[in-house]
């Protein structure tokens, strides 16, 4: 039988009790209505746990992103559209009203009906991107609760009321990868196998604040520019709980909750970059993905939150793309977990201070870039590439800037450079001091934004960087 549908009101609720006289609503009712809650099955939605992790061993059937006759290498810059400074915007209104309190314009606004379908190649593949990126979130954060035992997470000051929010957050993943698959149809990408280079909490903390940032910035990068509104409405409510998230993940690892004024948007292939190097293995057959794969960034005095001086290490990650932090053989007294001083504890909290700056501006970033050509992503598929020439800049993307400083001591694939000073907007927050991205391009192209694609071709190696 169907669920039903129906929705109490207070007047239904009162004739559904059969009274006629008003029922005043206290705060503690003697009566509970129950009802089958409604639910909608999935069409295509491949949501199942995953049994395996790991590594992929085999030998890929088929390599690197698909592809149909490309036009140009790259996207000219143009001026501004003829419309752009058209509109007078001086509080007047400029055109009759489809309705009454109903303005002119918009898109979406004409009474056709929404069919949240995606409409041309861009819309699928940005979308097909973001369904690999919620199964691994599915994946990963209910495998971090079965991997560490309840002594690991109470050793970190995770309590048993933490750790069932993270599976409420992998539980909510289950909701977005089915609203994207059915936007996307039949051929939405299948869950895979992953492989996840954690060892302890504090890496895997570290590893969710990373992959959940970059899972954000990678749909803001493309949501305006989705061809589908309505595709792009639903995917805007299942990505600011993921934005929620990110900022759990930065609370659980006692950093600041949130000390930038904007969040950032990527270009698709970055977040492709950073996710496809955690995908072992996917189902024959699945659907593939026309982004690029970056060559990765090492940051080799990435700043590490586990420590009570985050700045002071050298080569502490686990080599990964995103530059997650390496806890292991940290000594006690050096950790700033558990130390119940303020300005030093980094237990879970809702904000923590840090009285030694993560990183700051004038910082040495010394940095390391892999050589493309290395197989990555599923069943090592999908092959890294650049377009880009010798390396010149380091671009920190945050916040809403680009912000471009020359490579210092180029040696091979090695350079240092100098952390940015400078705020968004007048004494605003510093345009670095969060977790960033950090790029290594060939010419310091001015992009904003809307067209922060555009420095694709100039990409020679990508990664993330943790400066508060
Ligand atoms: C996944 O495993 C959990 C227990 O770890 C279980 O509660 C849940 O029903 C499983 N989900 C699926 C789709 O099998
Ligand atoms: C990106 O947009 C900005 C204006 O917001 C413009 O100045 C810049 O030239 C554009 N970059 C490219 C590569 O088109
Ligand atoms: C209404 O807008 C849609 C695009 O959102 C367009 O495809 C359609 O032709 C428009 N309908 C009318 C009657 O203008
Ligand atoms: C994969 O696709 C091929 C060709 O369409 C088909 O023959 C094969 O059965 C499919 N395999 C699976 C596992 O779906
Ligand atoms: C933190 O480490 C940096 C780099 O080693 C050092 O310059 C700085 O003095 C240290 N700060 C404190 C407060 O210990
Ligand atoms: C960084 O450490 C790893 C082992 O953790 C080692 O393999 C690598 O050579 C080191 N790199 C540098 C530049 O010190
Ligand atoms: C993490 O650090 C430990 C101790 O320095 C080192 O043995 C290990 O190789 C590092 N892990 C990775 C993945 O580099
Ligand atoms: C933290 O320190 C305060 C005062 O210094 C003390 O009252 C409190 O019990 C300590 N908390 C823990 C968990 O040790
Ligand atoms: C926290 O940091 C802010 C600014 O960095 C400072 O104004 C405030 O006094 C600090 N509070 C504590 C309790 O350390
Ligand atoms: C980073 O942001 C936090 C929160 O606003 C602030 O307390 C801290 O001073 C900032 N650090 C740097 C180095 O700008
Ligand atoms: C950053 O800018 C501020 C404000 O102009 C200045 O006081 C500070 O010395 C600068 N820091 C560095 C490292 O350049
Ligand atoms: C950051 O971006 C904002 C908005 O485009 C701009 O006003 C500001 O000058 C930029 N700040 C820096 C340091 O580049």
């Amino acid at each position: 039988m169907a669920p039903s549908r129906t929705l109490l009101t207070g007047s239904s609720l009162m004739a559904l009790l059969g009274s006629t006289v008003a029922v005043p609503f206290v705060s503690e009712p003697t009566t509970t209505v129950t009802s089958v809650p409604t639910f909608t099955p999935s069409a295509v939605a491949d949501v199942h746990n995953v049994t395996s992790h790991g590594p992929y061993t085999g030998t890929p059937t088929t390599t690197g992103a698909i592809m149909t006759s490309i036009i140009a290498p790259s996207i000219p810059a143009r001026p501004p559209g003829p419309d752009a400074f058209k509109y007078p915007a001086d509080g007047q209104l400029h055109a009759p009203e489809p309705a009454p309190y109903t303005p002119s314009g918009g898109l979406g606004t004409n009474g056709s009906m929404p069919v949240y379908k995606v409409l041309t190649d861009f819309d699928f593949e940005s979308l097909a991107l973001a369904e690999y990126q919620e199964y691994l979130e599915l994946d990963l954060f209910h495998w971090g609760l079965e991997r560490f035992s309840v002594e690991d997470w109470e050793a970190e000051g995770f309590t048993a009321e933490d750790r069932f929010l993270i599976e409420h957050m992998g539980n909510q993943e289950i909701g977005h990868a089915t609203v994207v698959a059915n936007m996307l149809g039949p051929k939405a990408p299948k869950m895979c196998t992953y492989n996840y280079p954690v060892n302890t909490v504090a890496e895997f903390i570290d590893f969710c604040q990373k992959i959940t940032r970059f899972g954000e910035a990678g749909v803001y990068g493309f949501l305006p520019h989705l061809n589908a509104r309505d595709v792009a409405q639903i995917l805007l409510q299942s990505i600011t709980v993921e934005a929620r998230q990110q900022m759990a993940f930065r609370q659980f690892e006692g950093l600041f909750p949130m000390p930038e004024w904007f969040e950032t948007g990527i270009p698709q292939s970055w977040a492709w970059t950073f996710i496809a190097p955690y995908i072992s293995s996917c189902p024959a057959n699945q659907t593939r993905l026309i982004w690029q794969n970056f060559p990765a960034l090492h940051i080799l005095n990435q700043p590490n939150p586990a420590r009570i001086n985050g700045s002071s290490v050298w080569n502490e990650t686990l080599g990964d793309p995103q530059n997650t932090l390496n806890s292991t053989g940290i000594p006690e007294s050096e950790l700033c977990r558990n130390k119940n001083v303020t300005g030093i504890d980094c237990s879970p909290a809702v904000t923590h201070n840090r009285s030694v700056p993560l990183s700051y501006p004038g910082r040495q970033v010394f940095l390391q870039w892999d050589e493309p050509g290395q197989a990555v992503g599923p069943n090592n598929s999908y092959v890294t590439s650049t377009m880009a020439g010798a390396p010149k800049f380091a671009l920190w993307v945050s916040q809403l800037n680009a912000t471009y400083t020359p490579l210092l001591n180029v040696s091979g694939n090695t350079a240092y450079t100098i952390q940015p000073n400078g705020t968004v907007f007048d004494n605003g927050a510093a345009v670095v001091n969060n977790t960033v991205f950090l790029a290594i391009t060939d010419s310091d192209l001015y992009v904003t934004p809307h067209n922060m694609t555009m420095v694709n071709p100039h990409v020679r190696a990508l990664g993330m960087y943790q400066s508060g």
